[in-house]
């Protein structure tokens, strides 16, 4: 008797399961009618429409508030980094051998195009030692304050079209990088060291590796269309015990309130390289 009970029982229990997936008698498929799914489906449809929506409007307001001259929102200026041309961080090369630095000699050559004299000409000839301030209210171009590529005299490529590394003697350019804003202070020069016993002698270009005031401050890639960035050329005065040795160069700003001893940014204001010059 019992067992018969059991059963009916089980077939209910499996037909009630099977109920909860699809009903054939009310039509239900997981407990609810077609139209009932319908509409949940037509309310998340409507739902996320609404959703992206309000998406969209808001970044269009928010691109709308954007000033294609000046950045927004900024907190703090920051401090730039520093980079060298050639652009690596390991130089070597055979000064004997000009397939070894033609790669060199021919990056700095097309780096220092938009230095030409010749297109610098058209550029401001601005007051040196003191910020270049240009007022806000003024039209939106910024004036560009003139570097001329002769200002690096024996780095220049000019007077040398191979920038020293034939004699042994290398040319590094440095620059900082752009920092919208940015008025350094004191007057900010660029030194450079070799860790070693014998110092090696290091002549730069302009006088003292000085980097004017009057380059500064940038007013972003819109506004400030021609800018360059002034450049500092150092020339590494190698000798001939200097050849064959990896020698570790590091460049700092100096003279400044502009960083240079950020532990987490070895960049910094300041950049490490490695040089050798084989013969
Ligand atoms: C450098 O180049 C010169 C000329 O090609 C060659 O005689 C010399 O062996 C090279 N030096 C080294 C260290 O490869
Ligand atoms: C350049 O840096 C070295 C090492 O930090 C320092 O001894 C030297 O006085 C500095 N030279 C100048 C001109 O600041």
């Amino acid at each position: 008797m019992a067992s018969t009970e059991d059963k009916a029982a089980s077939k209910e229990n499996t037909s009630s399961w099977k109920d909860s997936i699809y009903n054939p008698r009310t039509g239900e498929l997981l407990g609810r009618t077609a139209s009932s799914w319908a509409l949940i489906l037509l309310f998340y449809l409507v739902f996320y429409c609404f959703l992206a929506g309000m998406f969209a409007l808001t970044m269009w307001v928010m691109l709308l508030t954007l000033d294609d001259y000046v950045p927004r929102y900024r907190d703090r200026i920051p401090n730039p980094g520093l980079v060298i041309r050639p652009d690596s961080l390991d130089i070597s090369f055979n000064k004997s051998d000009p397939l070894k630095y033609a790669q060199y000699v021919k990056h700095l050559e097309s780096f220092l195009k938009s230095y030409d004299d010749i297109h610098q000409e058209k550029n401001e000839n601005c007051v040196p030692g003191s910020h270049y301030l240009q007022d806000d209210d003024e039209e939106m171009t910024k004036k560009v304050c003139r570097f001329k590529r002769s200002s690096l005299s024996r780095c220049s490529g000019l007077s040398d079209t191979n920038f020293g590394y034939h004699e042994g003697k290398p040319c590094i350019l440095l620059k900082m990088n752009r920092i919208i804003g940015l008025k350094p202070s004191g007057d900010p020069y660029i030194n450079c060291t070799i860790k070693k016993e014998n110092p090696i002698q290091m002549h730069y270009f302009p006088y003292e590796g000085r980097v004017d005031k009057m380059y500064f401050p940038y007013y972003g890639k819109k506004a400030h269309e021609n800018y360059v960035q002034p450049l500092v050329a150092v020339k590494l005065m190698l000798t001939k015990e200097d050849y064959n040795k990896e020698l570790t160069v590091e460049c700092r700003v100096e003279g400044s309130n502009l960083r240079n001893n950020d532990e987490r940014d070895k960049f910094l204001g300041r950049v490490t390289f490695r040089i050798k010059v084989v013969e």
